[in-house]
């Protein structure tokens, strides 16, 4: 068992989907999940967290503000702290795709990841045979293209819901077995 919290920032609820999904994979392995908006993220929601997952929309080719504040105000004092270090961490991400090429998008997730492991956390991959990558991910985790190639909303599709349902179910499968197991030299 382990507890797993899934932080999100939205504006047209794409991620915030993505986010629930995610929680609902995480649930299949057994996982306590606290899904919670950016703004609404405490340091005692990421103390009480075994895996902490971050995601956003891709805005202007970068995360959305909202997690950058939460990294920079709530998580510097974890780092501070060493607190998170040993625990596991993860991504996802939704946007446009406007051009073909991502963007923004492995720019974004990498931001992200960047941030976790600065925090010292585990970080969990999304392996290219998991169902619905094709459609739904780059290694660094999941990722839904919320519209089409003229740029109308669609939404996250089955596929990339189901990608993000794995993820969820990978973060956890890692969370348990490091839960309180894992300390790395200080
Ligand atoms: C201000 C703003 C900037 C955006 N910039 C990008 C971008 O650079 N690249 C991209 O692929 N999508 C971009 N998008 C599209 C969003 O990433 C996409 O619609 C996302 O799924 C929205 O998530 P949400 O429904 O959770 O708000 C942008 C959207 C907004 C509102």
């Amino acid at each position: 068992m382990s507890n797993v919290l899934v932080v999100y920032a939205t504006d047209y609820g794409s991620t915030k989907k993505m986010a629930e999904v995610i929680a609902a994979g995480a649930q299949d392995e057994g996982a306590v999940v606290v899904v919670k908006a950016a703004e609404e993220a405490t340091a005692e929601d990421f103390l009480a967290a075994d895996a902490v997952v971050f995601g956003s929309p891709v805005h202007m080719g970068g995360p959305d503000w909202r997690i950058k504040k939460l990294i920079d105000t709530v998580t510097s004092g974890l780092w501070m702290k060493d607190a998170l270090s040993g625990r596991v961490g993860a991504i996802f991400a939704t946007g446009s795709n406007f051009g073909g090429a991502g963007g923004g998008a492995e720019l974004t997730m990498l931001s992200m990841m960047n941030n976790l492991a600065e925090l010292g956390m585990v970080l969990v991959p999304f392996p290219k045979h998991t169902p619905g990558y094709r459609d739904g991910g780059l290694q660094w985790g999941a990722y839904a293209q919320t519209h089409d190639k003229d740029m109308q909303p669609q939404g996250a599709n089955e596929a990339q819901l189901a990608a993000a349902r794995h993820h969820g179910a990978n973060i956890a499968k890692v969370a348990a077995l490091t839960a309180g197991k894992l300390s790395f030299a200080k």
